[in-house]
């Protein structure tokens, strides 16, 4: 299959093809989709095929905002539900809610819940809008692969697997949108992401953290993810002389580290070295795109330097801890 790039004024070609019952991938203000009629079960087969998807890792399905919210899942929608997509949508927040049967169980991977969230980015409203239909999209990467932040981070995983790709520039917010599991008391996060988890707080009160050792209800937080070729080592401090060490340990261990480091970056490494910015909200617009292409210098390995757990901070600790075969922490 020839994979085309569209601009962006251009969607005509992959509005046709979306109605035909196929896959598109198109930006987000998160990361890139790959999204199809979210109604119908072979469409969204076509989903799973092309990134390699293990079949029992759900989708999210894309809303114009509350009111689609409301045709998808069972019963009235809850307050805080409610109060949640008045302050947030659109914007990077999935909401989990129980599903009515008309959603096909292969978006749901047979649970009774289903993901939703209404996306801020110009071409996926655009499309929604168009379709008339929800459009179940996961991020837009081969299974297991960085998620992706351009039109050229889709093509390098999915060039002759897919027909459209729509080009929208990087995504502003560069990591995924965070997934709050709504059917419990207090609401559970499931995955940090591009929403702060002060943020929904500020809203609902209390969230609880899912517990890494509890049942999996977010069936997709259990594979590896996120990684480079390369084995990517997470260094969870930014101590100037702690870092040091460890990446010189790292280069005795490994040869050539590559390094991606907050701002100032002052290491040095024998590989290439990318700039994750000031603060949580630029590392998590840098972090994949970093990861891509530091791995395309074919390190031994690539250091990851991030400390912070706080606002968006928590969504990149939690990309790179997935990403990495392991963490070096400060005594
Ligand atoms: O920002 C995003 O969320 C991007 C853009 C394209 O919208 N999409 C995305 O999709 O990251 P994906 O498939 O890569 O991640 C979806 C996450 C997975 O962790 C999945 O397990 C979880 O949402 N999820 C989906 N449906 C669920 C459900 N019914 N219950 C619990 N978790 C669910
Ligand atoms: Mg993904």
């Amino acid at each position: 299959m020839q994979t085309a790039v569209l601009p962006e004024n251009q969607l005509g070609p992959a509005i046709d093809w979306l109605r035909r019952g196929e896959v598109v991938a198109f930006p987000t203000e998160t990361v890139y989709g790959l999204g199809a009629d979210g109604l119908d079960a072979v469409a969204c087969a076509k989903i799973f095929e092309a990134k390699r998807r293990p079949s029992d890792n759900p989708l999210i399905l894309h809303v114009l905002g509350l009111d689609d919210l409301e045709r998808l899942i069972l019963g009235p929608v809850p307050a805080l539900v409610r109060a949640l997509t008045e302050a947030f949508w659109p914007g990077p927040l999935t909401l989990v809610l129980p599903s009515t049967p008309e959603v096909p169980a292969i978006v749901r991977a047979g649970l009774n819940t289903v993901a939703i969230r209404a996306p801020a980015h110009p071409v996926a409203k655009a499309l929604i809008e168009a379709l008339n239909r929800p459009i179940a999209a996961p991020s837009a990467n081969l299974s297991g692969r960085p998620s992706p932040t351009t039109a050229q981070a889709v093509l390098d995983d999915l060039n002759g697997r897919i027909a459209y790709i729509v080009d929208g520039g990087q995504t502003p917010v560069g990591v995924e949108s965070t997934v709050v599991d709504c059917t419990t008391q207090p609401m559970t996060l499931l995955r940090p992401g591009g929403l702060s988890l002060e943020m929904i707080a500020k809203v609902v009160g209390e969230v609880q953290l899912s517990h890494p050792e509890g049942p999996d209800r977010s069936p997709g937080m259990k594979y590896r993810h996120y990684a480079p070729e390369a084995p990517v080592i997470w260094i969870q401090s930014t101590d100037r002389d702690f870092v040091k060490q460890t990446l010189d340990a790292l280069k005795r261990e490994y040869g050539t580290v590559a390094l991606a480091s907050p701002e100032p970056v002052s290491w040095q490494v024998n590989g290439g070295i990318e700039s994750l910015g000031p603060d949580g909200t630029s590392a998590a617009h840098r972090l994949f795109c970093a990861l891509r292409r530091l791995d395309r210098g074919g390190p031994g390995a690539i250091a990851v330097v991030w400390g912070s757990t706080e606002g968006i901070g928590r969504a990149v600790a939690n990309r790179v801890e997935k990403a990495a075969v392991g963490r070096v922490l400060a005594p």
